[in-house]
């Protein structure tokens, strides 16, 4: 046997009905905030992530799957779809269009990370990107639609953190704050952190070094919110007011300052319970550089992306409970041989109806089919015989209650439905 590859998996059925009904629900909420799918390719130039996601950063250092291609082009498997998106907006000239574009996306990302629980090397991401509107009140809206859908899944009980990044502009002197505060703890950062606080001093605040724990909880540690010009900080409160007015739960958080490179002002994760601190079920943020950045014309962007691995495995239960009763409903078993072509007849006639009808030939026995049936997750088996054919009836199985019952096969399709 030749096994899937490290930090990949196989999803399987039942499994994967949970997978399109989180699917189908994510573009039939993002359909009614205004927003189209983009689809962008899995392979990109790995100077798009160098450049956008930035060179210091963990994905680009240490994590992504670049190759060389027979064209001695250097191609990296995409470790996340903000900057394919904002390189199709500049290569196809999306701003010429004068409006703002409303983008979602639902696909495989690839990471190079040590696998374990919600962490996995290809894992798939569903997200969403905002190009053009630079407000607050764009910002609001995304994560308004990001609440929406999670509600629609069932989560109650989740909250945004919140942080303003800041401008590049606005950066430095914080940056200056940040590094003469921790000049007297050289001594607690290890080697990645002291590293970071050379190339990318920000990285610091989201060390996992247990070492600096404490002291990135001292209230005497710069916070970027307080270093803001006069209008990155009335964007956040005027961001703010409208999570409040809009009943988003949010709380502030100075150490946010999410793993990529290209955030300017806004930026959120949500965490789930169950996911492990580390884990985060998504993320996102304004990147008002990046579109520019990339040789496009000055556009702001804001947008989120959900780990949708994550996602799945801390879905309320009613709603997966709920996606996987949704399979096909029906089967049909002719019960011998030459039953098989009035069996045939039936499941057409029931799927022309819109029941889900699955067709049990060449089978064993009838008592093997039923079983079968059953594991399979249908709700009724419909037993096609000679006997029945001949008086204009077939026999209902109700697998749930095993009750059964002979019903004109006239009434079959107004008989289940209601059932189904
Ligand atoms: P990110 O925080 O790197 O942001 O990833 C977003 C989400 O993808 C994470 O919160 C997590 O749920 C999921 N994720 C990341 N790595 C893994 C992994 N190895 N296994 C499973 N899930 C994972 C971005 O990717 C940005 N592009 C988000 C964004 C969109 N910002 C603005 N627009």
């Amino acid at each position: 046997m030749i096994p899937s590859v490290k930090g990949t998996r196989d999803l399987l059925p039942p499994e994967t009905r949970v997978w399109n009904r989180v699917e189908a629900a994510a573009r039939e909420v993002f359909a009614l905030y205004g927003f189209d799918e983009i689809r962008t390719p899995v392979l990109e130039s790995t100077e798009l992530f160098v450049r956008s996601v930035g060179e210091a950063t963990d994905i680009v250092h240490k994590e992504m799957y670049t190759f060389t291609d027979r064209g001695d082009r250097s191609v990296t498997l995409r470790p996340e779809n903000t900057a394919g998106v904002a390189r199709a907006y500049v290569e196809h000239s999306l701003a010429q269009a004068g409006r703002p574009w409303k983008l979602y996306y639902i696909g495989p990302q690839f990471r190079y990370e040590r696998p374990q629980k919600g962490r996995y090397r290809e894992f798939r991401q569903i997200g969403a990107e905002v190009l053009g509107p630079a407000d607050a009140a764009t910002d609001a809206e995304v994560l308004v639609m990001l609440f929406d859908f999670l509600g629609r899944l069932g989560f109650t009980g989740l909250s945004a953190s919140l942080n303003s990044v800041g401008t590049e502009e606005e950066r430095p002197e914080f940056i200056q704050a940040l590094r003469a505060w921790f000049s007297s703890k050289v001594d607690l950062l290890d080697a990645d952190d002291r590293r970071r606080l050379e190339e990318n001093p920000l990285r610091v605040l989201d060390s996992k070094n247990p070492r600096l724990a404490e002291w990135l909880a001292d209230p005497s540690l710069p916070r970027m919110v307080d270093h803001l010009s006069r209008q990155s900080s009335d964007h956040h409160t005027e961001l703010l007011r409208l999570l409040d007015a809009a009943r988003i739960p949010y709380r502030m958080d100075p150490l946010l300052v999410r793993g990529l490179d290209y955030y300017t002002r806004t930026v959120f994760e949500v965490t789930a319970s169950g996911l492990g601190a580390q884990n985060a079920l998504l993320g996102g943020g304004r990147y008002d550089r990046l579109v520019s950045d990339l040789g496009g014309p000055k556009t702001p962007g804001i947008g989120f992306a959900i780990g949708e691995d994550r996602l799945v495995d801390v879905l309320p239960e009613a709603f997966r409970e709920s996606a996987l009763k949704s399979a096909g409903s029906v089967g049909v078993i002719p019960v011998g041989g030459p039953d098989v072509a009035e069996a045939f007849e039936l499941a057409a006639e029931l799927r022309r109806e819109g029941l889900a009808a699955t067709l049990f030939s060449g089978i064993r026995s009838i008592g093997n089919a039923l079983k079968v049936a059953e594991k399979s997750g249908l709700r009724f088996a419909v037993l096609v015989g000679a006997n029945e054919t001949a008086r204009g009836v077939v026999l209902v199985k109700d697998l749930a209650t095993r009750s059964q019952e002979e019903v004109p096969r006239g009434d079959l399709v107004a008989a289940l439905r209601p059932r189904l």
